[in-house]
C-alpha cells in the first residue's frame, strides 16, 4: 500500500514538472522572436512573403530590413552568432559572399526541386526566389523607338553624354555591373564604367532616376523593370512619360538578376528556416509574385507571373552564372572609376 501511494505521488510529481516544463516552454516560445529574416529584398515584398507563410503555418517571424551588401556583410561579422535564420537578398552577389564565408545551410532538396537550374547556384547553398531585368526606361516624349541604344554599350558613347542616369551606389546596379564583367571581361567594363562617369547622372536609388527621367532631367536610365510597373500600378505619376526600353538580344543591358534566399547555418530554427524557404519557392509563394505588388518574375517551375510583366522568355537575356558574380571586383572597377 505504502509503495503504491509512493508511486502514485511520484507519478503525480512526475506529471506536475511535466506541466510546468510545457508552460515554460509556453511562455519561453512567447517571447521568442521567431523566424529571423534578414530581408533586403524589397519591404514589401518581403512582407507580403512573410504574412502568407504565417497565415499558412502559424510560425511567428520577425523581419529585419536593410541592403543586399549590408546584410552579406554584417552576416559574415555575427558569424555563428548571427540572430539571423534566413536571409534574403535583391541579387545574387550577396548570397554568393555569404556563401563564400561558408555561413550558409544545404537548401533542402526538396525546394531546390521547386526552382528551375538556370535560378540557382549548382552547389545548392542558396536558391532563386524571383527575378527581375534591367531595362533602359526613356522619355518617351524625347526619344523615339529608332533612337534608343541598340546594346548598354553605346551609352558609353561621348553621343550619350549628359542625357542619361542611373543609381551606382545601389545592389541592384552594382549587379548589372557584375554581369558585364562576366560577359565581356575587366577591359570592357573598365572602359564602360569610365563612359558612365563622364555620360551619366548618379541618382540615389532607382525610383529616383526614373523620376528623373519622367521629369525630363535626363532621356533614360539604367534600372529594373518593377520601378516602373509598380508606379504605373499605383498613380502613375513617376512614370507617365516613360517608356520601357528592353535590350534583348542577349545584350549585357538584358542582364536578368536573380533574387537569392539561404538558411544560416547557426540558425536554431533550421526546420522553419528550411520551411520559409520552401514556401515562398513553392507554390503559394511564387503566386505572391504574380499577384501582389513586387512585379518582380517568378522563377518557381511551372509558376506565372504578373501577366503585365513581359515574359522571362521574351526577354533574350545573355547566359549569365549568378554564382560566380564578383561583387568585390565591381566595387574595385567602380571606386577606382570615381562612381562610388
Ligand atoms: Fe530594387
Amino acid at each position: 500500500m505504502t509503495i503504491k501511494l509512493n508511486l502514485l505521488s511520484h507519478a503525480f510529481a512526475l506529471a506536475a514538472s511535466l506541466l510546468s516544463a510545457t508552460a515554460f516552454a509556453g511562455s519561453a516560445h512567447a517571447q521568442d522572436a521567431g523566424l529571423v529574416v534578414y530581408n533586403a529584398q524589397h519591404e514589401s515584398l518581403g512582407r507580403e512573403w512573410v504574412e502568407a507563410f504565417t497565415k499558412k503555418t502559424g510560425i511567428k517571424v520577425t523581419m529585419r530590413q536593410g541592403g543586399d551588401m549590408q546584410f552579406a556583410n554584417q552576416i559574415i561579422q555575427e558569424g555563428d552568432a548571427s540572430p539571423a535564420d534566413v536571409f534574403l537578398t535583391e541579387n545574387s552577389p550577396a548570397m554568393t559572399l555569404v556563401d563564400g564565408a561558408g555561413l550558409f545551410a544545404p537548401v533542402e532538396k526538396d525546394t531546390l526541386d521547386q526552382v528551375p537550374e538556370q535560378y540557382r547556384p549548382a552547389d545548392g547553398m542558396w536558391t532563386g526566389i524571383a527575378a527581375r531585368t534591367t531595362v533602359f526606361a526613356y522619355d518617351k516624349t524625347k526619344l523615339s523607338e529608332d533612337k534608343l541604344p541598340k546594346s548598354l554599350l553605346d551609352l558609353a558613347d561621348p553621343a550619350w553624354k549628359g542625357r542619361w542616369g542611373a543609381a551606382p551606389a545601389g545592389a541592384d546596379f552594382q549587379a548589372i555591373v557584375a554581369a558585364l564583367l562576366q560577359l565581356k571581361g575587366e577591359d570592357a567594363t573598365k572602359a564602360w564604367l569610365k563612359g558612365l562617369k563622364d555620360n551619366a547622372t548618379p541618382y540615389k536609388g532607382n525610383s529616383v532616376a526614373m523620376k528623373a527621367v519622367n521629369a525630363g532631367e535626363v532621356e533614360g536610365a539604367v534600372i529594373y523593370h518593377y520601378y516602373w510597373f509598380g508606379d504605373q500600378a499605383k498613380t502613375g505619376e513617376n512614370s507617365k512619360n516613360v517608356g520601357m526600353h528592353y535590350f534583348k538580344n542577349q545584350d549585357p543591358g538584358a542582364f536578368v538578376s536573380v533574387s537569392g534566399g539561404g538558411v544560416l547555418k547557426s540558425t536554431q530554427h533550421m526546420k522553419e528556416a528550411q520551411a520559409f524557404l520552401k514556401f515562398i519557392t513553392g507554390k503559394a509563394g511564387q503566386a505572391v509574385l504574380k499577384d501582389g505588388t513586387s512585379y518582380e518574375y517568378a522563377v518557381g517551375k511551372d509558376a506565372a507571373s504578373n501577366s503585365k510583366l513581359t515574359p522571362l522568355a521574351d526577354l533574350n537575356a545573355p547566359k549569365v552564372e549568378a554564382s560566380t558574380l564578383d561583387s568585390k571586383k565591381v566595387v574595385e572597377l567602380m571606386t577606382a572609376a570615381g562612381l562610388i
